[in-house]
């Protein structure tokens, strides 16, 4: 029988519980699942290509259908590498549909045979974003329940760390 592997792409800048949400349901119906971090040395990320898989793989550390991987260039190619015949994404509210349909027809366009397949995480994440939970990091406030404790930890030793830089610039 045919195994069906998909590709769960993505920034994870930092990886949030909404993130692990969708990783458990798609580990779920798929026989492999790769998270498969971009890297885009274009846009300037919090945490480095190497921290951001090592939190996601200590986080799926638990799911042996789990693979975690980095890719450069196009998603598609890197997927026809892989021999994935789909991509996950998740949708957490109307207002993600426009560009999420926009990236899976642009992919259909590019490569037919992969199909991009859409879930919804718990409603508790439907407003939970990586870019929010920088923003209230550096902000100084909680993300506790947002992000997995181990990446809360991170997330504050990262930001203390560029604070202490910035006070001695200052100097
Ligand atoms: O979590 P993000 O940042 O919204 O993920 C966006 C991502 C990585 C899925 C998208 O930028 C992507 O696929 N980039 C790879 C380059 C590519 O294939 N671009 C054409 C998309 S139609």
């Amino acid at each position: 029988m045919k195994r069906v592997i998909a590709i769960y792409p993505g920034s994870f800048d930092p990886l949030t519980n909404g993130h692990l949400d969708l990783i458990e349901r798609g580990s779920k119906i798929f026989d492999e699942l790769i998270v498969a971090v971009l890297r885009n040395p274009e846009k300037e990320a919090l945490f480095s290509l190497e921290e951001r898989r090592a939190m996601l793989k200590e986080m799926t550390a638990g799911f042996d259908n789990v693979r975690v991987d980095a890719f450069d260039g196009l998603l598609v190619d890197y997927a026809v590498r892989q021999k994935a015949s789909a991509v996950l994404r998740g949708i957490r509210a109307i207002s993600d549909y426009e560009y999420e349909l926009q990236m899976a027809m642009m992919n259909r366009k590019l490569e037919p045979r992969l199909e991009t397949v859409f879930m919804m995480p718990a409603e508790t994440y439907s407003y939970l974003s990586s870019r929010l939970v920088r923003e209230i990091a550096k902000l100084g406030g909680s993300v506790q329940g947002l992000v997995p404790p181990p990446v809360e930890e991170r997330l504050r030793r990262k930001i203390n760390g560029d604070q202490k830089i910035v006070r001695l610039r200052r100097k």
